[in-house]
C-alpha cells in the first residue's frame, strides 16, 4: 500500500511556526513520525511539500496512478482553493484533511474548508496525532475495500 503526504503553503516552516497553533515538531519529523506508523503496517509514505498551488495539483495529477490514499494539510488554500479541491476529487482516491491546528476555533474565515468535501474525513486540532488518526483511517478504508 502506498500513501501520500502531502502539505501546502508555509508548512515547510514547521517547527518555527506558533507552538501553541501548530505543535513543535519540524516537517521533517512529522513526516517521519507518519513513515514509522506506515512501516509498522508494511506501507510506504510518499512525501511531498510545496508553497504552490500549481504544483501540489501537478503533484497529485502526477501521483495518482499507484497510489491508495492521499493525507493532506493544504496549509490556508483549504479555504479557498477550489482548484485543489477539484485535483483531490478527480484522483478517485480516499482523501482526509488534517490540520494540526483547531481551525474551527480561531479566525472566521479559518472555519472554512473548500476542500474538505472531497475528502472522506477532516481532522482537526490534534497535532500531530491527527496525521496517525488519517493513516489509520485511509489504511482501514483501503484494507476494507479489498
Ligand atoms: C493549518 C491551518 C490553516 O488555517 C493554516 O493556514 C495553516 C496550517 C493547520 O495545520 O492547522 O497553514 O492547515
Amino acid at each position: 500500500m502506498k500513501i501520500l503526504l502531502i502539505h501546502g503553503p508555509n508548512l515547510n516552516r514547521l517547527g518555527q511556526r506558533d507552538k501553541q497553533h501548530y505543535g513543535g515538531l519540524t516537517l521533517k519529523q512529522l513526516e517521519d513520525l507518519v513513515k514509522q506508523e506506515a512501516n509498522k503496517n508494511n506501507c510506504q509514505i510518499e512525501c511531498y511539500q510545496s508553497n504552490h498551488e500549481g504544483a501540489l495539483i501537478d503533484f497529485i495529477q502526477e501521483h495518482t496512478d499507484g497510489a491508495d490514499g492521499i493525507i493532506i494539510n493544504p496549509g490556508a488554500l483549504t479555504h479557498y482553493s477550489y482548484a485543489l479541491h477539484d485535483a483531490l476529487l478527480d484522483s478517485g482516491l480516499p482523501c482526509v484533511e488534517v490540520h494540526l491546528s483547531d481551525i474551527k476555533n480561531r479566525e472566521d474565515w479559518r472555519r472554512i474548508s473548500v476542500t474538505a468535501p472531497a475528502c472522506i474525513k477532516q481532522i482537526s486540532g490534534q497535532k500531530e496525532k491527527g496525521y496517525i488518526q488519517a493513516f489509520k483511517m485511509i489504511y482501514d478504508h483501503t484494507r476494507n475495500k479489498a
